[in-house]
């Protein structure tokens, strides 16, 4: 297994409810953390709780790529390049297709597609000069399967896949490794707003992905875990 300890790591969403539990994890292992997310309040709070030192945060709209260029700018200064980036930035939408106004889809595609590429090309700039290290994204099972009201977000992760997919061919010859996390519903704020009853009860905990997440973080030296599946127990789509 690869070990933590020191691992450049920069989590983008480290302020949602997998990266609340992500990234004590993550230190708890010795790795050098940087954090971003999107509500600075949100990001002062958890730096102060996890005693993070504030030069390594930074808030960022990742739909915004002068933002994302300035969050790798302090990741360079502070952390000197990057081993792995975990990308937990991403919004839902449920609603039927008649009802789906053309700025709700494209707010959705801005911070879930969008967002990823800005990230992942910035990260893989830095990669490229060590010629290896890891880039983690979590399209979910929507990222795999359909559901009904899903168009939007679905459009997005099935998005995010082809593309991290299709990069995947690009970095054959290099040790950069490239894992994406389909997990089913897991209890998080995520659901807050969404327009769809569900149990939160029977969702996967939020400790249980963070655990997940982690643990694809220590992936073996001589192989790659491409993708990991987890769904609810009682609610398997696949
Ligand atoms: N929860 C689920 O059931 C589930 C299932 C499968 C896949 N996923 C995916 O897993 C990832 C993490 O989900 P979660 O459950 O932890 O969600 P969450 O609690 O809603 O957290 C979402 C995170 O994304 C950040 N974010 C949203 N818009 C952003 C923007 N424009 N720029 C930068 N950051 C932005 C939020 O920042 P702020 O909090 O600072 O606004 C927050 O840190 C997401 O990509 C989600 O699509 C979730």
């Amino acid at each position: 297994m690869e070990q933590l300890f020191g691992k450049r790591i920069l989590v983008v969403g480290a302020t949602g409810g997998i990266g609340q539990h992500l990234c004590p994890l993550l230190k708890q292992s010795g790795a050098r953390l940087f954090i971003s997310g999107k509500r600075v309040d949100q990001l002062q709070k958890l730096v102060g709780q996890w005693g993070i030192d504030e030069s390594y945060s930074c808030a960022c709209d990742v739909t915004n790529p002068s933002m994302v260029q300035q969050l790798f700018h302090w990741v360079d200064k502070h952390l000197g390049g990057l081993d792995i980036l975990i990308n937990l930035s991403g919004i839902g939408l449920i609603k039927p297709i008649d009802q789906l106004a053309a700025e709700e889809f494209e707010q959705v595609m801005r911070v879930n597609i969008f967002g990823a590429f800005y990230l992942t090309q910035a990260a893989l700039e830095r990669m490229r000069k060590q010629q290896r290290g890891l880039l983690v994204h979590v399209p979910g099972i929507l990222g795999k399967a359909p559901m009904a009201g899903a168009a939007a977000y679905c459009a997005s992760k099935y998005a995010l896949v082809g593309m991290m997919q299709s990069i995947r061919e690009e970095l054959k010859r290099t040790a950069i490794r490239i894992s994406l996390l389909y997990f089913g519903g897991v209890d998080t704020p995520f659901w807050d707003h969404l327009r769809l009853q569900v149990q939160r009860e029977k969702l996967i905990r939020a400790e249980e992905a963070a655990r997940a997440v982690w643990f694809v973080c220590q992936q073996p030296d001589s192989g790659v875990v491409n993708e990991m599946v987890i769904q609810p127990f009682s609610h398997q789509v696949l």
